[in-house]
């Protein structure tokens, strides 16, 4: 079962290695709360290393390597937000000046072999490229990240004198402390369709991040058989389900959401049905999976409480016994509960300010 159980919380991960010679050495992004789960997707990937993980105050980081053949298995993670080729790494403990730090990241002959990576990866060639740097830092003690930023600008100037800056840039060089004192840079090799997974064809508010969908998908375990997600909006987890293997089926209230949902999951099953009340066998499914309405954007039709324990009576009675349901909500008391549904994963994240809790559950 992939899934949070074995995996190592961000920040806290095994000390940070180098992974094997030769390999590449990459840095992924991931929605905060999601880096143990993007870390488990990459361990999972042949000739993929983690070797740390942390959060940069804003995403959650996991360093990792590749080989030559894994490179491109990296870019295809389905939870990665954004993904980065090594260009240098150091630590405050070492001299903790913005101008020191930005020239210990920055050494001509690392900065050499991260463009020929990215070059593989992206195609696109850097001899007179623009580009910009981002800076994130844990504290602003010694110096601003700003100052980091104009630090490591002016080191890449003298270095690539036919760079020019400018934003947006051909490339772009972020510098991120990941752990308290731990600060690495990187050049960026994804953009933003890798956040958007190809996007959605109709918007509709309230939808889910696809790389959110994929990691709630995963804890849902292998593909086998059905899964249902019974309040499925514009169809992102629907989408998550069908490329990872699952046959996915949706339901929703809202008969504007199915129209949606069709249009962005074209050939799956959508229908328009109330969760605590589904047209369904028992054991009809091996999965649920839904982001479920939280009450503000779109509204429960009673009190949370009463909402909460008809809809996961009603997921449990249709999930097969040794199957899963794995649902988005910012509470899931356990009186609401049915006792067939035992909890295995409680992973917190956040998404665009707001806190939310990813809950798994085993149906027994
Ligand atoms: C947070 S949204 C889901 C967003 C979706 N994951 C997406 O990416 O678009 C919650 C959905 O629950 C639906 N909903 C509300 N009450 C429902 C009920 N009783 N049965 C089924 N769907 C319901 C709403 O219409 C809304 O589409």
């Amino acid at each position: 079962m992939p899934g949070s159980r074995a995996e190592t919380p961000a920040g806290r991960g095994a000390r940070p290695g180098h992974g094997p010679a030769g390999a590449t050495r990459l840095i992924a992004l991931a929605i905060p709360g999601l880096a143990a789960s993007l870390a488990a997707e990459l361990r999972s990937t042949a000739g993929v290393a983690v070797t740390d993980t942390g959060s940069d105050g804003r995403s959650d980081v996991v360093l990792c390597t590749a080989d030559g053949s894994a490179l491109r298995r990296v870019l295809a993670s389905r939870l990665a937000e954004d993904i980065f080729v090594e260009v240098g790494r150091t630590l405050r403990s070492e001299g903790d000046r913005a101008s020191w730090i930005a020239g210990r990241l920055w050494r001509p002959e690392r900065a050499r072999r991260a463009l020929t990576a990215r070059a593989r990866l992206t195609g696109a060639a850097s001899e007179r490229a623009t580009f910009r740097v981002i800076a994130r830092v844990l504290q602003e003690r010694s110096f601003l990240r700003t100052e980091l930023r104009r630090q490591l600008t002016e080191v890449i100037q003298r270095q690539q004198p036919a760079w020019r800056c400018a934003d947006p840039a051909d490339i772009e060089v972020w510098v991120v402390e990941y752990q308290p004192g731990r600060i690495i840079a990187g050049l960026r090799v994804s953009d933003r369709r890798m956040r958007q997974r190809g996007g959605r064809d109709i918007e509709r508010s309230g939808a889910l991040r696809p790389t959110v969908a994929a990691a709630m998908v995963r804890l849902a375990g292998q593909p086998d058989g059905a899964l249902l997600d019974p309040c499925c909006g514009s169809g992102t987890i629907l989408v998550a389900a069908a490329e990872a293997g699952w046959r996915a089926e949706g339901i929703d209230i809202d008969p504007d959401a199915v129209r949606i949902a069709r249009a962005n999951a074209p050939g799956l099953a959508v229908r328009a049905g109330d969760v605590r009340r589904l047209a369904l066998a028992d054991s009809a499914v091996h999965a649920c999976v839904s982001n479920l309405p939280f009450g503000r954007q779109y509204a429960v039709q009673q009190d949370m409480p009463r909402w909460l324990g008809a809809a996961l009576a009603e997921l449990a009675r249709v999930t097969s016994p040794g199957g899963r349901v794995v649902l988005l909500a910012p509470a899931i008391p356990a009186d609401s509960v049915p006792g067939t549904l035992a909890l295995t994963d409680r992973i917190p994240i956040r998404l665009l300010g707001t806190s939310a809790t990813i809950w798994g559950y085993d149906r027994r």
